[in-house]
């Protein structure tokens, strides 16, 4: 954890989504000064807990850009925002590099005007397309095969680039795998609209909020035939954050990091482990797999786990699946009660 000492002021794009909250919580807990952009296309503005400020704007304004930036004196910028569903970026390819790359580049435009030192950036394991070899290092080959991926793609290279021209402009680039569960005092969760993510698929399954999970595809070359993903806990994951930027404010160099446990665990025992949890048996129906899924994406975490004093805590599925459920249990017991 760091001090509580540092006070940075700091950006968050995409605050009031699901990850980039668990930041701005793990951030105000340390002492940091955070003020939140978001345009809530995805997010909601009573994710973003207090003291943290929200300006509800676009990344693609401009002026609002410059603006908040010349109002505030930002020591870090921590860039959250983007469009993240794969299916819908190979729908709507131009609307996600808009999203994705243009407006990093209106954000790195603003960073360079007001010299921010420090650039954190969620990257994502897509960027390694489907890998030859698990675990997956950071220096493998980098071949996205959704628009998607390629928007994270160009995005690490633009800020990389940036690096290079200007001495003075750090980053850490954190690729995620895949991010899952929720605050363990359940302050916050995954609100995403329409989510897709395998977890929070199946405990809205368990709740009957759905009247079946799909499987897709369960004739892969691994255990039990089911893809296997690495899940890492957004908690651990929004530290990950401070302690990369703690390092980066202390001065040490740029670098990319995997963000993941790595350990794999099957579709089915993921599956298994809400049913288990839930206590439901819901209905689970296998379907064909689906182009431009690997079977198993897990992460080589040595780089992160030598390099910083990063420090798991949530690091098993039981927990995971745990608090992602009691998350969808409160949320499920809110709507009710809203709804009398
Ligand atoms: N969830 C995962 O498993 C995962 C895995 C790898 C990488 N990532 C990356 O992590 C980041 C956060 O993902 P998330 O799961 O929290 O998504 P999310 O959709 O919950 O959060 C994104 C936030 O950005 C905001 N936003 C989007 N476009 C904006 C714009 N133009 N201007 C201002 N605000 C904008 C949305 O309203 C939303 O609050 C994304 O960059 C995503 O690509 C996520």
């Amino acid at each position: 954890m760091v001090a509580k000492q540092i006070n940075l002021n700091i950006l968050v794009t995409g605050g009031a989504g699901y990850i980039g909250s668990h930041a701005v919580l793990a951030l105000i807990e340390a002492g940091y000064q955070v003020t939140v952009l978001d345009n809530l296309s995805k997010g909601f503005a009573d994710a973003v807990l207090p003291p943290a400020r929200l300006i509800q704007g676009d990344l693609s304004d401009q002026g609002l850009l410059d603006d908040i930036f010349q109002q505030e004196k930002f020591q870090a910028v921590m860039h959250f925002a983007a469009s993240s569903v794969v299916p819908e970026s190979v729908q709507y390819p131009l609307t996600y590099y808009s999203n994705n790359v243009t407006n990093t580049i209106n954000l790195l435009k603003v960073v360079k005007k007001y010299k921010v030192p420090n650039f954190i950036f969620s990257s994502s394991a897509s960027v390694y397309g489907i890998p030859d070899v698990v675990p997956v290092t950071e220096t493998m080959p980098l071949s996205p095969i959704s628009p998607y991926g390629r928007t994270k793609l160009i995005s690490e290279w633009m800020i990389q680039d940036l690096a290079k021209a200007e001495p003075w402009f750090r980053y850490g680039i954190l690729r995620y795998f895949n991010v899952a569960g929720s605050d363990p005092e359940g302050r916050l969760g995954q609100n995403t609209p329409n989510a897709t993510h395998l977890i929070k698929l199946a405990c809205q399954t368990a709740l009957g909020h759905r009247s079946k999970l799909q499987i897709f595809g369960d004739d892969y070359p691994t255990t039990d035939g089911t893809g296997v993903r690495d899940f890492i806990h957004v908690t651990d994951l929004a530290n990950a954050h401070l302690i990369v930027l703690k390092h980066l404010a202390e001065g040490t160099e740029s670098n990319i990091y995997n963000c993941g446990y790595g350990k794999g665990y099957s579709v089915r025992e993921v599956v298994n482990t809400v049913k288990e949890i839930s206590k439901v048996d819901f209905p689970v129906e296998v379907t064909h797999r689906r182009t431009g899924d690997s079977p198993e994406v897990v992460a080589d975490v040595t780089k992160i786990l030598q390099h910083t004093e990063w420090h798991p805590k949530f690091d098993s599925l039981q927990v995971i699946v745990e608090h992602a459920f009691q998350w969808e249990k409160s949320r499920l017991s809110n709507m009710i009660d809203n709804q009398r």
